[in-house]
């Protein structure tokens, strides 16, 4: 199966980088070896939309709220993405999940693009004293099944393991501790679900990850963004 380069902007590019680095990853992705998407901040959507219109480069967002209409000053609805032809969603994102959202809103944003026929991309992952308490895997098993109980049994959907530790540190999870917890996240998400790595992942890193048989691709933030990564991540695909 071929995996997935998910690449999260995060709200480091203007519209117009974002616009010009999209079009770089629709060039790149035409000789890539995986699949790949993007989700540019909220702003340049549409723009980056127009440049992925005739790419193999899926179109992702950073965030939904969990209702498609109403009194909801600041928030964008699901409904208004799959408007743009957004196919994947980041939810319960961490650097989200550290301004105070709940798994119960995760869960609720989960269901909602599933609802609005996107594919809910289910960040989950521990913080640094819960690993070195030992308790990574309970952590993440209690955001899993809050996010699974919300979701209909047929809805399609994706789960990032991005510990928080590892994220924006430049420390990455060794290797073996992400075969351990995508081992224990396929026990629950079960044998057919698209599992991602997540953290601190670049083009001179990622090989070992991405050549885990339980690794379905890779969620990367700060190199994503980068343009000379971004040529080296390529450049390593195509080969
Ligand atoms: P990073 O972020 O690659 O900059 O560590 C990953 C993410 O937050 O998805």
């Amino acid at each position: 199966m071929r995996k997935l380069f998910f690449a999260n902007w995060k709200m480091y590019l203007g519209d117009d980088e974002a616009e010009a680095l999209a079009r770089s990853y629709a060039e790149g992705a035409l000789s890539a070896s995986v699949d790949v998407a993007v989700a540019p901040g909220f702003t340049a959507l549409e723009r980056v939309a127009r440049v992925l219109a005739a790419s193999k480069v899926a179109l992702g967002a950073q965030d939904a709220f969990w209702k498609d209409e109403g009194a909801y000053t600041g928030e964008v609805a699901p409904k208004q993405l799959a408007a743009l032809g957004v196919k994947h969603v980041i939810v319960g994102h961490s650097e989200r999940r550290a301004m105070g959202e709940t798994d119960e809103i995760v869960a609720r944003k989960a269901a909602a693009v599933a609802a609005d026929g996107m594919t809910p991309v289910v960040c989950v992952g521990e913080l640094k004293e819960e690993r070195e308490a030992g308790r990574q895997e309970e952590i993440v098993r209690a955001q899993l099944a809050a996010m699974m109980a919300a979701l209909p049994s047929e809805a399609p959907f994706i789960v990032a393991y991005e510990p928080r530790w590892a994220i924006g540190t430049g420390t990455p999870c060794s290797p073996d501790d992400v075969a351990k917890m995508h081992a224990c996240i396929r026990g629950i998400a079960g044998p057919d679900a698209a599992i991602l790595y997540g953290g601190s992942v670049d083009p001179e890193n990622f090989r070992p990850y991405l050549d885990l048989p339980d690794v379905g691709g890779l969620l990367v933030g700060g190199a994503s963004a980068r343009p000379d990564a971004v040529r080296a991540f390529f450049e390593a695909f195509a080969s």
